[in-house]
């Protein structure tokens, strides 16, 4: 009955991603590489063609294809308002996370005094430590939130030792895309408020397994990058309104003064944030197909209930696959998981060490039957190396995506335990 539904499921799914008609050599693809960025389904394609053919065009003109690209920009801080529960005026456009992050610490500049605290953690990615780290130049004193190395995430007690009224910023992410751990983020927020302290959190990796809420959180802001949830390259980040309104954003002197725009520098990416709203449909559309598969309480809205369908059921057939990987790769005995024990929550992002060859190694061998992995340190660089990997070029990480199959899981974890093969080409 479970393997009826999830077959129906995963064939109904492949069907609208183009790219996983690939091959390689003689190879199907086994695109295991999601958290480093998901394939797209074809609507997200088709939304950029169309923009591109029919309403190319830049903003604020008299004519059609320029209101058209307005009522673009609008639309997509409304399904963004969604995705986020937030509305529509605190979602703001840019690169990527990154670069949106270090222009969010250059607005936060001058509230920052010398002396300040600012707290990061040794779980997050480098896009959101190194654009706090450098406002030490500003006489910030940076410390880091260490982990728990037994359960691979945040150290609750470091995090209240060196919580203090200094603090005026955490930077936290909702869960890390090397280990796939989700810390206690709500809670954090609420202590670092209770501080005074601004609230930045990383979305990048939870964006795609789980629903986000803003209004619960309560952060003061949140970035995620649609790449990394079916759509393409764009940066999208909920800023809490009453806060950007504040700050001193980058910005020509033209620019409006207020949020979201005044953060957002230059002429956007008008048909990536098209494909990025289409990949919001796409995981909404599939909450309304298979809504009889999970139980969402209700939402602000139907497209919020929706979308939190959508990824509660991408969720559901995640963890599956996730427990099949996990179980094979376990009977491995050169392999070490690097997973948290089960009480602590998680992604369906699984990394592991093998006692023989390098992470890059393993990649490769993987790489060349088709089977797409990471290898490396994700640029969670920091906890790579606090868990003593970097020297032996850190983990290799597998990622379960919606797209993913049974049979992929099954091909990866058999490639692991052909230790002939694996000696014929890596010894
Ligand atoms: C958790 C996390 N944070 C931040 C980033 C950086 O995102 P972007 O590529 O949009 O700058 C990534 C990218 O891999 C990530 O996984």
């Amino acid at each position: 009955m479970c393997e009826d539904w999830i077959a129906d499921f995963s064939d109904h799914i492949r069907k609208r991603f183009p790219s996983l008609e690939n091959r390689i050599d003689d190879h199907k693809i086994a695109y295991l590489d999601g958290p480093g960025g998901y394939q797209v389904p074809e609507r997200v394609l088709d939304a950029m063609r169309d923009y591109l053919k029919k309403s190319n065009a830049n903003r604020h003109g008299r004519f059609k294809t320029s209101e058209e690209t307005d009522a673009l920009i609008l639309e997509a801080r409304r399904i963004f308002a969604d995705f986020f529960n937030c509305s529509p005026e605190e979602v703001v456009f840019g690169a990527n996370m990154t670069t949106m992050n270090f222009m969010l610490a250059q607005a936060l500049r001058n509230k920052i005094k010398d002396g300040d605290k600012i707290l990061i953690t040794q779980l997050d990615h480098e896009g959101n430590r190194a654009p706090w780290e450098d406002l030490e130049d500003e006489g910030a004193v940076v410390e880091e939130i260490e982990i728990d190395r037994e359960e691979l995430t945040i150290d609750m007690e470091d995090f209240r030792d060196k919580l203090s009224e200094e603090t005026k910023l955490l930077a936290l992410t909702h869960a890390s895309n090397a280990v796939g751990t989700i810390p206690e983020v709500g809670k954090m927020v609420d202590k670092a408020h209770s501080v005074g302290a601004y609230t930045v959190i990383d979305a990048v990796h939870y964006a795609a397994h789980f629903p986000i809420d803003v209004e619960d959180l309560e952060t003061d802001f949140l970035l995620s990058s649609a790449y990394k949830y079916f759509g393409p390259h764009v940066g999208v980040m909920y800023a809490k309104e009453k806060v950007l309104d504040e700050l001193n954003t980058l910005k020509v002197k033209p620019q409006k003064d207020s949020p979201p725009d005044k953060f957002e520098t230059g002429t956007l990416n008008h048909e990536g944030i098209a494909g990025a709203i289409e990949a919001v449909r796409f995981i909404a559309e599939v909450g309304k197909e298979y809504s009889s598969l999970v139980d969402v309480e209700s939402e602000r809205s139907k497209r919020r209930k929706d979308i939190a369908t959508g990824l509660n059921i991408f969720e559901k057939y995640e963890r599956i696959l996730t427990d099949k990987l996990v179980e094979g790769l376990s009977q491995i005995p050169e392999i070490n998981l690097y997973r948290p024990p089960s009480h602590v929550r998680c992604t369906s992002t699984v990394s592991f060490t093998h006692e023989l060859y390098s992470a890059e190694e393993i990649a490769s061998y993987l790489g060349d039957r088709g089977i797409f992995v990471w290898d490396g340190d994700f640029y969670a660089t920091r906890l790579v190396k606090v868990l003593g990997l970097q020297e032996k070029g850190g983990l290799v990480r597998v990622g379960v995506s919606p797209y993913n199959t049974l049979e992929e899981i099954e091909r990866t974890i058999e490639a692991l335990s052909d230790h002939g093969s694996m000696k014929e080409e890596l010894d």
